[in-house]
Formats: C-alpha cells, sequence, structure tokens
C-alpha cells in the first residue's frame, strides 16, 4: 500500500483548486500524482471503437451499442473536477453517509475524495467500460482503499438492481429517457428510505426539478454551478 499517497487524499485542502490553476489542470496535475494514466487509456479506446457522435464512421465499432461511453473526450471533460466532487460531498451531513453509490462512476474519482470528508463512508462505482473499471480499482488497490471498489455493469439493464447506499452520484451522461430510467429508480428507493442525490449536468439538473418533485418538495435542493444535491426528506 502506497501510504505516502493515501494520507495525501485524507487532506481536504488537497482537493482544492491551487492558485490559478483550471479544473482541467488540477485534474491532469493528481491524475499524474495518482499515476493514473486515464489519458493514455481514453487515446487506446479512442483508436479502437466509434467516439462520442462519431456518427457516420464506417470502420470502427462503438463500444456499447446502446448507451454513450463518451470515449474520445478529454479525461478531464470525461469526469467531474475533483475541487467540485469536494463541494459536493461536503455539502452532505458525514453523520448520515455509510455508503456512496456512482452510478456512471469512470475512474471512482469521487470514492478518491471522499477520503478527505467522508473516509467512514464505502463507496461502490458502477461503470460499462471495463478498461476504466480495471484502471480505476488498480488505483483503490494501491491505496489500500477496501471499501472503495468499482464494478463492470451496465446499469441500465431491466435486471440491475440498484444497491443500497445513503447518497447516490450520477453524471448526465445520456438523453433525457434514458435518464429517466435511472431517477425512476431512484424515486421508487426514495419511497422506501432517506437518501441524497447528487447530480451534475443541465439536463438532469433540470429533469429532477421539473418532474421528480419527492427531491425538491421536502428540502430545498443545494446547487453549485453545474451540480445540485437533492434529498427526499427535511
Ligand atoms: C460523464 S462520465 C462521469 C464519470 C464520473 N461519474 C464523474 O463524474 O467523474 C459518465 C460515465 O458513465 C458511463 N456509462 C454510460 N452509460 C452507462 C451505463 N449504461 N452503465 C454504466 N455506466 C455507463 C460512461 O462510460 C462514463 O464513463
Amino acid at each position: 500500500m502506497d501510504t505516502d499517497l493515501r494520507s495525501y487524499i485524507q487532506k481536504r485542502e488537497h482537493f482544492c483548486l491551487q492558485n490559478s490553476e483550471t479544473p482541467e489542470e488540477q485534474g491532469m496535475r493528481l491524475d499524474v500524482l495518482f499515476e493514473l494514466d486515464s489519458w493514455n487509456l481514453e487515446q487506446k479506446l479512442a483508436s479502437q471503437y466509434q467516439g462520442f457522435k462519431e456518427f457516420h464512421s464506417t470502420t470502427k465499432q462503438a463500444l456499447h451499442s446502446e448507451t454513450e461511453t463518451w470515449v474520445g473526450l478529454h479525461p478531464q471533460t470525461l469526469q467531474t473536477p475533483y475541487y467540485e466532487i469536494l463541494d459536493m460531498l461536503e455539502s452532505l451531513p458525514a453523520r448520515r453517509i455509510q455508503k456512496i453509490v456512482d452510478l456512471g462512476a469512470a475512474y471512482g474519482r469521487v470514492g478518491l475524495v471522499m477520503q478527505a470528508v467522508l473516509p467512514q463512508a464505502s463507496f461502490c462505482g458502477y461503470e460499462i467500460v471495463e478498461e476504466r473499471v480495471r484502471l480505476g480499482q488498480t488505483l483503490f488497490d494501491h491505496l489500500g482503499l477496501v471499501q472503495c471498489s468499482l464494478k463492470g455493469q451496465d446499469i441500465l439493464k431491466d435486471d440491475f438492481c440498484f444497491p443500497d447506499a445513503d447518497a447516490y452520484f450520477i453524471y448526465d451522461f445520456a438523453g433525457p429517457e434514458l435518464m429517466r430510467n435511472i431517477l425512476d429508480k431512484l424515486q421508487l428507493i426514495a419511497m422506501e428510505k432517506d437518501i441524497f442525490v447528487m447530480a451534475r449536468g443541465q439536463g438532469i439538473l433540470s429533469l429532477i426539478c421539473q418532474s421528480y418533485p419527492i427531491f425538491t418538495n421536502l428540502r430545498n435542493p443545494l446547487f453549485g454551478i453545474n451540480w445540485g444535491v437533492f434529498a427526499n426528506f427535511e
């Protein structure tokens, strides 16, 4: 286990933006420090598979035919910036959070940032691209984060049972129809227990605000520049 790096991720200031760096620069700086070579992996995927909105490609297969895997995007565009994840996690009441699930987790960044603010909690990220799962899990193992895991899973499959958690994170990874499928399942969970939903991206934020009063009626959502944190209880 890399104890130096493990101590590094336990300090919240290490996930704040430094000096005048941009979110993308921060992402690249921290990914290099963590030796998470998402750049090369994304390049490799882009050379093999049809890219994001590359509709007219005749030579390359889509990585998955029924869902958008965002191949061809820069890794810093694909993922939520570290500092934004910190802001979202800090808005949660720590005493209520034992488990966080990321639905479409890429390399599992949320699990890393959690170590600084919610070290008691466990994390499970579900991700359809197995190559991303393997790289992210290798980093969790290197850091000895036994309470963090990434699983290869298509979360849109009818037989995927959403795991029990206190907070669910979801980046707007697909069009409204598919995002509704996910939000309907979260709504069913919210009818049974208190949960937080951390959402990023304008599409999903509008969808929740317009069509899922269960997540807005009882508690005022908290909004950041591109994210919102919702709950179904006061
Ligand atoms: C925009 S990225 C967000 C990654 C991460 N949650 C973050 O915010 O940093 C969305 C991820 O969802 C994954 N994804 C898309 N459709 C999926 C599906 N049906 N099941 C599981 N993962 C999916 C994509 O492959 C991609 O890695």
